[in-house]
């Protein structure tokens, strides 16, 4: 009998996220709604190919050619390309070169080097995210040796923001807290700051000596590429420096290709060349340099003209029709509450997810009773919704809630 060299690995409990993904699949019920994962899912609740996506792919399918390995930071044209895209053209920190880019394994990809560069470089540091987060944020952190606290940021009793909380408790941190903020979108409850609001957070970030660490996975998908980016840039602004990790799975419809990019905001350009050398070598240590498929797609449809328009137009649609189904399932439980109960949360909340309230019980009676995915947070992905299924979502929650 050999002994196992592994019998002490304990089994994984899954992830609460990509595990339930594989139970939907397995699921054979014809009926069954998937409003888990953030993924966009289309009317006919397919995951798209976008045109411009599929133009520009035809485009460099023409053109194949030798793939050596791409620099360790990632290709010099996309990295261009992203951070133009995510702080804006013409911002002094673009033009001046304070910016250390690089291309990513998408924004979890990002959040890993940057949360590897930071514990190297600012190892006491300790890490705040949000309450509640995505759930990986904090597992990431862990992952990279953080110990890593919440500030008060979703209030259960309105639905709304516990902003006044948030801001005590940023005053209350220590010098050189790493904080992680969402640009947009917020994952998983949909419950965004205000401009206004970000302009009393980034004063007091700024005379705390915080370190901001800006997730933007959803550019594009609550108000627009530049609405969605207002706290990045009003950061850059405020002389603010932080990180930003960026995403492309969600925008552009390539989960699989694993695209995003890293930016560290330095005082000027020398510190982001020495910051970018450090980039480079926390990505060999990891993964040695990205790949080259995904990123091309990108850089050709960011920076041909008309494909970049086309994509502004696709992105453009996406976001609407998520906030039509927003629409439509207030309407639906409108209609089953008669006014009994406020569902107005569902309008005021940006992006992909909605925090619906709904407790871990009612989370397991959707699934079980009428094969609706929720997460178990009560978190609904809204772009799983359609006009074929919506009806039927907002009666089968209606029967959970009453
Ligand atoms: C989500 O929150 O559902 C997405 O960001 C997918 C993921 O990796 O969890």
């Amino acid at each position: 009998m050999t002994t196992s060299l592994f019998s002490h690995v304990p089994a994984y409990g899954g992830d609460p996220i990509l595990s339930l993904m594989e139970t939907f699949q397995n699921d054979p019920r014809a009926n069954k709604v998937s409003l888990s994962i953030g993924i966009y899912f289309d009317e006919e609740g397919r995951l798209p190919v976008l045109e411009s996506v599929r133009q520009a792919e035809t485009a460099g399918l023409q053109a194949i050619g030798p793939r050596p390995y791409l620099p360790m930071e990632g290709a010099a044209a996309y990295r261009d390309a992203v951070q133009k895209l995510v702080f804006g053209a013409g911002h002094e920190a673009v033009r001046s070169g304070r910016i250390a880019t690089i291309q990513s394994l998408g924004g979890s990809g990002a959040l890993k080097v940057g949360a590897d560069f930071l514990k190297r470089y600012f190892d006491g540091a300790e890490v705040w995210v949000s309450d509640p987060t995505w759930e990986n944020h904090t597992a990431l952190f862990e992952g990279a040796g953080f110990k890593v606290h919440a500030y008060p940021y979703y209030d259960h009793a309105t639905g709304g923001l516990r902003f006044d909380e948030m801001l005590a408790c940023l005053k209350a941190l220590p010098a050189r807290g790493i904080v992680l903020l969402h640009a947009s979108c917020h994952n998983p409850t949909g419950v965004d700051l205000t401009p206004g609001q970000w302009r009393q957070i980034i004063p007091v970030i700024a005379e705390r000596g915080l370190i901001p660490f800006v997730d933007m996975a959803y550019q594009g998908f609550g108000d627009g590429l530049d609405e969605d980016a207002f706290a990045v840039r009003a950061l850059a602004d405020a002389g603010v420096q932080f990180l930003v990790a960026n995403s492309f799975s969600k925008n552009f419809s390539l989960y699989g290709e694993r695209c995003g990019g890293l930016h560290v905001v330095c005082a000027d350009a020398p510190t982001a060349d020495t910051v970018l050398g450090q980039l480079k070598a926390t990505v060999r240590r990891n993964y040695s340099s990205p790949p080259t498929h995904g990123e091309a797609i990108i850089t050709r449809v960011l920076t041909d003209p008309a494909l970049r328009a086309l994509w502004q137009q696709e992105l453009a649609a996406m976001r609407a029709r998520i906030k039509s189904m927003r629409e439509a399932l207030h309407r639906g439980l409108g209609e089953h509450f008669g006014g009994t109960r406020d569902f107005g949360y569902l309008l005021t909340q940006r992006g992909m997810f909605s925090y619906t309230g709904l407790s871990e019980v009612q989370v397991n009676a959707l699934r079980d009773a009428h094969a609706v995915y929720l997460v178990r947070s009560g978190r609904m992905c809204m772009s799983g919704l359609s006009t074929r299924n919506v009806a039927y979502v907002a009666q089968a929650m209606a029967k959970v809630l009453k």
